[in-house]
């Protein structure tokens, strides 16, 4: 089967929503009430405090409702959707995956190299369309590094795992894809089970907890879990990151210059504009939330983007400011459930921005394109900006 190339405009115009900017309703929602019904007649928790209440109570708000939805394309061991004992079990399994140890190694031998060679395709150009040519691709990329992939089964997963992260698209080739990972997968699994090595599937292999070792198919659905949860939110939020950046020369140039800033940048940006603006639980125990008591068999949105735009806890917290005191935004979520990826999306962030500064000297937005394409951040339920056309000093 041959995969369409991905296409970020449908990804806007389907799942993620044909929104500009999102963040004037949500202060006048979040002002009105920081918990009411929703357009979907769900409950909707606007306010930080709240959201945080929701996401950390797991024992009334567990999250089996998405569950079966995920399963179509990860498989019956979805983590995100699944609850407790079975997900703590699961999670410190996989956990052993990502031990923070390997992160450096990862950077500096995995993640750097990737950034670079994406790079090499347009840095002698003098321009680039940095999500086409670079936000999009890089963090399937580096998925495939972290899990020892073969050079050579690249032109396999790449398109695959793009069409997976595109399923709300193109809902038939995504399925395809995710079997056609499956099978693929699963030949992998059984060699790296004889032969391990240091890579994610080998590690996940050998993961050990209370003398049980993780079966095929949790190991198989955790994979290809990976995509949308790793590669999809990366994608979206380094194209944002860039987004702020470039459009905020001064703070760029400061950037620049003293690159000890970045780790607080990114965090600003992640707060700025998460790339998962929203997720769900399901009500399975009646409680409080505010001023209303959600009832056993509802459904609650939980709204991390307007959270971390709490006028309480930001001062102008719809402007991007990178010099502005750092206050815990909840991007990642918090409970059972916060991401397990959140060191490697910043670490790959930082590496991502830092090789552009360094090979792409004076990298600024593309005059003649930047306004004429109307360059903006867009999304409902994922955000990032569908293009960002740039220019600089070509060697
Ligand atoms: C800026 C990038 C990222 C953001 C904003 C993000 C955000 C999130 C959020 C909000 C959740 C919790 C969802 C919920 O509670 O319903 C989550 C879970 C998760 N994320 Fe991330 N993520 C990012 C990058 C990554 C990366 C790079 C990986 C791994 C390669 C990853 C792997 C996961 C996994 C496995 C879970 C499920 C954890 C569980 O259910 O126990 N994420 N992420």
């Amino acid at each position: 089967m041959s995969y369409a190339p991905f296409d970020v405009m449908g990804q806007f115009s389907g799942v993620a929503g044909d929104v500009r900017d999102p963040y004037p309703d949500f202060h006048a929602l979040r002002k009105d009430s920081p918990v009411a019904i929703n357009g979907d007649g769900h409950w909707e928790v606007y306010s930080y405090d709240l959201v945080s209440q929701v996401m950390r109570d797991n024992q009334s708000f567990p999250s089996g409702s998405i569950r079966e939805l995920m399963s179509v394309v990860m498989g019956p061991y979805p983590l995100v959707g699944m609850d407790e004992p079975e997900h703590g079990r699961l999670r410190s399994l996989v956990a052993q995956g990502f031990r923070q140890k390997s992160l450096a190694h990862w950077d500096a031998d995995l993640v750097g190299p990737v950034v670079d060679e994406m790079i090499d395709g347009f840095a002698e150009r003098g321009s680039a369309e940095l999500v086409e040519e670079f936000t999009y691709r890089y963090p399937a990329m580096v998925i495939a590094e972290v899990l020892g992939l073969p050079r050579e089964d690249h032109p396999f997963f790449h398109p695959r795992a793009l069409a997976v992260i595109n399923v709300s698209v193109r809902p038939d080739e995504g399925i395809i894809a995710s079997e056609e990972l499956r099978d693929y997968f699963e030949g992998i699994i059984d060699e790296r089970r004889a032969h391990p090595g240091t890579d994610i599937i080998s590690e996940l292999t050998q993961a050990e907890l209370d003398g049980e070792r993780l079966g095929d198919e949790e190991i198989l659905s955790f994979l290809r879990l990976l995509l949308p949860a790793g590669a999809e939110t990366t994608y979206r939020a380094t194209g944002s990151f860039l987004f702020g950046l470039l459009s905020n020369p001064e703070q760029f140039a400061k950037l620049r210059d003293d690159r000890s800033l970045m780790p607080t940048a990114i965090e600003e940006s992640i707060r700025w504009e998460p790339p998962l603006l929203i997720t769900s639980r399901e009500c399975v125990r009646e409680t409080q939330v505010g001023d209303v008591t959600v009832k056993v068999g509802e459904m609650i949105t939980v709204n991390v983007g307007s959270a971390n735009h709490e006028p309480t806890r930001w001062n102008n917290p719809d402007s991007f400011d990178i010099f502005r005191d750092l206050v815990p935004h909840i991007s990642f979520g918090v409970g059972v459930h916060m991401c397990l990826g959140m060191h490697l999306a910043r670490m790959e962030m930082a590496t991502a921005v830092n090789r552009l500064l360094e090979r792409c000297p004076n990298l600024r937005p593309d005059p003649d394109r930047w306004d004429a394409d109307d360059v903006h951040i867009h999304g409902q339920r994922f955000r990032s900006p569908t293009t960002l056309p740039v220019i600089f000093d070509a060697p």
